[in-house]
């Protein structure tokens, strides 16, 4: 086994650090420089603009995946698009019918609630597109449509390398099907050029992880943390909160920024852990004011941000370098998974294989 983790501790060590190659190497199946290319939708019969609905569909870290795919597609189309945990989707009595569109998302392509998903939109009638890791797994079977993410095999059980390769995808196929569905992006340039240069900004992040671990000592005997952001911001701190519970057993939540006054900031007391997301530059002031509220009851936070000037009362900002607010997820996920991995070292956790969770649940 050591041989196979490829000189590292863990195998989410090194499925880490394998980002920038399978971000490139799904970028480059899927486009030609600046061009997508995707054949397999090209291939297809379908009439893109009659499509009445779009569902995402995923669980656990697929299904944050799913979110940030749906927030795409609202800003950038007018079809209703609906997002939701497979789990739910099917027992929700979902509106499905020929001319919906069901988007679903798994690294295995063997989860079973989203296989039950699929299998209930194909019995409607409804088109399919399914996003695995894993060639010739049951999903990627019954879909009509199947696109890989390039991730090479996910050995540690917390999701890493195929969460971000799922992102990137997403990201090329929603500008793809907003391009079929003839809805015009006004950045698409900028995006696309930020998309090829992923896996640079990703290997910067990298570069900076003793920075990193020296900030998740912070969490060291916490019992919780806090993770808060707005807009898309909200999608990574989802996943950064899971992250952290999954693999180092530390209570994580994550809020909107604007909903912690609403409740949560009853808990923030002296030496509560917050981490803080101020990417989205027309709501990061909002968030900053966010931080200091709980600041002044004594948490300590953690703010990760793209501002480039910040004041210098915070002591632990990680800075990212100004790209598409779209994308800033990539790096910034990076980021979390770091945090969350030596916060569990710290707690002597076995990070690939956590307590009472499967690599992959094909049990209902
Ligand atoms: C399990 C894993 C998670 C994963 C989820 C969905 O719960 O522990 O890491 O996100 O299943 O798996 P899938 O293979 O469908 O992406």
């Amino acid at each position: 086994a050591a041989a196979q983790k490829g000189g590292y501790d863990t195998f989410m060590e090194k499925e880490i650090h394998e980002q920038p190659y399978v971000i490139h190497e799904t970028l480059r199946m899927y486009m030609d420089h600046t061009q997508i290319k995707i054949d397999e939708l090209d291939k297809m019969d379908w009439h893109f603009e009659d499509f009445n609905r779009v569902y995402f569909i995923g669980c656990g870290t697929a299904y944050h995946a799913c979110l940030y795919a749906q927030y795409l597609f609202d800003k950038w189309l007018n079809i209703p698009s609906f997002c939701m945990p497979a789990s739910e989707f099917r027992y929700g009595d979902p509106k499905l019918d020929k001319k919906s569109l069901c988007i679903l998302v798994s690294q295995s392509g063997e989860t079973a609630d989203t296989l039950a998903a699929l299998k209930m939109a194909k019995e409607k009638g409804s088109k399919s597109i399914a996003i695995t890791n894993v060639l010739g797994s049951t999903i990627s079977r019954l879909a009509d449509v199947t696109l890989y993410t390039c991730a090479g095999p996910e050995i540690a059980v917390a999701s890493t390398k195929a969460y971000t390769t799922q992102l990137v995808l997403l990201c090329v196929l929603m500008i793809q099907l907003a391009q079929k569905m003839n809805c015009s992006i006004l950045d698409v340039d900028s995006l696309l050029q930020d998309l090829q240069n992923m896996d640079v900004h990703v290997e910067k992040i990298l570069s900076q992880k003793e920075l990193i671990k020296d900030f998740s000592s912070l969490l060291k005997n916490k019992k919780d943390a806090y993770f808060i952001g707005r807009q898309l911001d909200y999608v990574s701190v989802l996943e950064g909160a899971l992250k952290l519970k999954e693999i180092s057993y530390i209570h994580a939540d994550a809020y909107y920024a604007g909903e912690l006054k609403h409740g949560p900031i009853a808990l923030i007391e002296k030496g509560s852990v917050v981490i803080a997301l101020a990417m989205q530059e027309n709501v990061a002031e909002k968030t900053l004011s966010n931080i200091e509220e709980t600041m002044a009851r004594g948490a300590h936070v953690i703010l990760i941000t793209s501002m480039q000037k910040v004041s210098s009362d915070y002591d632990h900002v990680f800075k990212i370098d100004n790209i598409h607010p779209y994308l800033s997820l990539i790096p910034v996920t990076i980021v979390l998974q770091l945090i969350a991995y030596y916060a569990a070292l710290q707690n002597e956790c076995d990070v690939d294989k956590p307590r009472n969770l499967a690599k992959s649940v094909t049990v209902e």
